[in-house]
C-alpha cells in the first residue's frame, strides 16, 4: 500500500525526508541528480509543489515528483521511482495528482521535458494524455540528449 504526501513549505532542513529524496536522485538519475541544497531550495520556491508516495508498510519514501506552477501553467520538473518499486502505479498516483494539483491551482496546460530515450516516462505520459509538443536540443548532459517537450491541456477546476 502506498501514501501520498505533499511536502509543507516549511520543511526543515534536518528532516530526514531530504536525504531519503536525494537517495532516491542519485539512483535515478546519477550524475544529473539534484544534490540535497538543490531540493532544498526547490521546496522552499512557493511555485513548488513536491508530492511523496511511501510504502505504508516500511514509511520509507519509494517515489516523488515535482511540480512548478506559472500562471495558467504548470511544469512536471520531475518524477522518480526506485528501481524496485516500478510497474506498481506510483508514477501514475503522482502524475495524476499533480494533474489534479495543478488544475485546483488554475493551470490551462501543463507541460515537461523528457529524454527522447526515456521510453517508460514517455509511455507513462502518452497513458495520461500528453502529446509532444517539440523538441529541445541538447537540453541534457550526462550524457547528452535532445528533450522532448510534452504538453497536456487541463481544463481549471
Ligand atoms: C518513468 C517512471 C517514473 C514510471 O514509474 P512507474 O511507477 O514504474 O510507473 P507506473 O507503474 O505507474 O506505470 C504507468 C504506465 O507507464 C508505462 N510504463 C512504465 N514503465 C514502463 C516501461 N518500463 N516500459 C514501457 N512502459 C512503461 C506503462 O504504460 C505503464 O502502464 P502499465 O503498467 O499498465 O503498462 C519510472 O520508470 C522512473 O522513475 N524512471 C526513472 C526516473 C525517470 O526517468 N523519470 C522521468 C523523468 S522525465
Amino acid at each position: 500500500m502506498m501514501d501520498l504526501e505533499l511536502l509543507s513549505k516549511n520543511f526543515d532542513a534536518a528532516d530526514p525526508v531530504l536525504n531519503q529524496l536525494a537517495e532516491i536522485e542519485k539512483i535515478c538519475f546519477g550524475k544529473d541528480a539534484w544534490s540535497r541544497n538543490m531540493l532544498l531550495s526547490s521546496i522552499r520556491q512557493p511555485a513548488t509543489r513536491i508530492w511523496t508516495v511511501k510504502d505504508i508498510q516500511t514509511s520509507k519514501i519509494l517515489a516523488y515528483g515535482v511540480l512548478y506552477l506559472a500562471g495558467d501553467e504548470g511544469d512536471i520538473a520531475n518524477i522518480a521511482v526506485l528501481p524496485s518499486y516500478r510497474r506498481m502505479g506510483a508514477g501514475s498516483l503522482l502524475l495524476d495528482t499533480m494533474l489534479q494539483q495543478a488544475k485546483s491551482e488554475r493551470a490551462c496546460s501543463v507541460y515537461l521535458e523528457v529524454r527522447q530515450s526515456n521510453t517508460p516516462a514517455i509511455h507513462l505520459y502518452l497513458s495520461r494524455g500528453f502529446e509532444e509538443a517539440g523538441k529541445r536540443k541538447n537540453y541534457y548532459k550526462n550524457p547528452r540528449e535532445d528533450a522532448l517537450l510534452m504538453v497536456k491541456t487541463v481544463l481549471p477546476l
